[in-house]
């Protein structure tokens, strides 16, 4: 991670979840996107996530990438407290092993969009290519890296 100012906020629910986030924090590295990672749940911790989320545009992040398993409201109550955009990662493990999660993410009522990606590692990786596809909007430099990682993926390489 690198010492600039945080441009891009990552939320998990659990230390469980933490191998699923390694995933997206090893491609925004690679892109030399600054971000803070932080573990905070939003049921057994919800003071944290309002707090962290309300004042997320004001400290600077500009993209969230939220991640949780079982019922996973993180992603969704991080978009009850806040205007950026927030990207869900559905974590496997309940009963219907991440299809539950995905659904919990992704059913978010009209106004609050979480915009969901696929479940586990998968879902983290293209998580932090959105978030960094959504930041080239207003930086040519990321727009460039964009372009080379299309050239490089077809050329065979791989996240
Ligand atoms: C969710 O419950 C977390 O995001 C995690 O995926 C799942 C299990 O959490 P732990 O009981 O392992 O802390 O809130």
């Amino acid at each position: 991670m690198s010492d600039a100012r945080p441009v891009v906020g990552i939320v998990y629910g659990s230390p469980s979840d933490q191998e699923v986030i390694a995933a997206a924090e090893k491609v925004l590295d690679k892109f030399g996107v600054p971000f803070e990672s932080k573990m905070m749940s939003a049921h057994r911790m919800p003071g944290t996530v309002t707090e962290w989320a309300t004042t997320a545009r004001d400290r600077g992040i500009k993209v969230i990438i939220a991640s949780a398993g079982l019922a996973a409201h993180l992603g969704g109550v991080v978009a009850a407290h806040t205007t950026l955009p927030v990207l869900g990662v559905p974590v496997s493990g309940g009963i219907a092993n991440g299809l539950d999660a995905l659904l919990s993410m992704v059913q978010m009522p009209a106004g609050v969009p979480v915009g969901t990606l696929a479940v586990d590692r998968h879902g983290a990786k293209n998580a932090a290519v959105l978030a960094v596809s959504i930041l080239s909007l207003s930086d040519e430099g990321l727009a460039k890296k964009l372009d080379e990682f299309k050239t490089e993926m077809a050329g065979g390489g791989r996240l």
